[in-house]
């Protein structure tokens, strides 16, 4: 899987044509990846994310700031949030009442925050230290093309 994602970012049609064949392939390999999508730094309303390609239910949130739920705390504090049992967070925004577990993980360009991948999933306890490392690992190649 990461041999395919590695040709996808360096063939690198475009930003959004790769963030969206990503999305897919990660949505397709895993079945309790039930939600997979990007939030991008949204270059025109500072502090805030745009939703970017994803794959999975449409959401409301398209803008999020940074700081609110897991996805703006991502922004800030640029480190990878694991939340096995979302109920259990107390700066958390929903997306669907069906998510029981998310992983955020940021994407930086030479240091700065421009990204980040979202991966919910509808099974409490359900994301694996082999799978963070993997999502952190595709994350960094992804910075590329920032
Ligand atoms: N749950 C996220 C919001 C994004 S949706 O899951 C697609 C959060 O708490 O930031």
């Amino acid at each position: 899987m990461l041999q395919h994602i590695n040709t996808i970012i360096e063939r690198n049609v475009n930003l959004s044509q790769v963030l969206h064949e990503v999305a897919q392939i990660l949505h397709a390999e895993f079945e309790h990846f039930d939600w997979v999508g990007f939030y991008l730094d949204d270059r025109k309303k500072k502090g805030y994310l745009k939703l970017g390609p994803f794959i999975g239910l449409p959401t409301d949130h398209v803008s999020i700031p940074y700081g609110k739920g897991i996805c703006g705390q991502v922004a800030v504090s640029l480190q990878t949030f694991v939340s096995q049992d979302v109920s259990a967070e107390d700066n958390y925004i929903a997306c669907s009442t069906e998510v029981q577990s998310e992983i955020v993980v940021p994407i930086l360009k030479d240091g700065v925050f421009v990204a980040q991948l979202d991966v919910d999933s509808n099974t409490k306890n359900s994301i694996t230290e082999e799978q963070i490392e993997l999502l952190e690992t595709i994350c960094a190649k992804l910075s590329i093309l920032f």
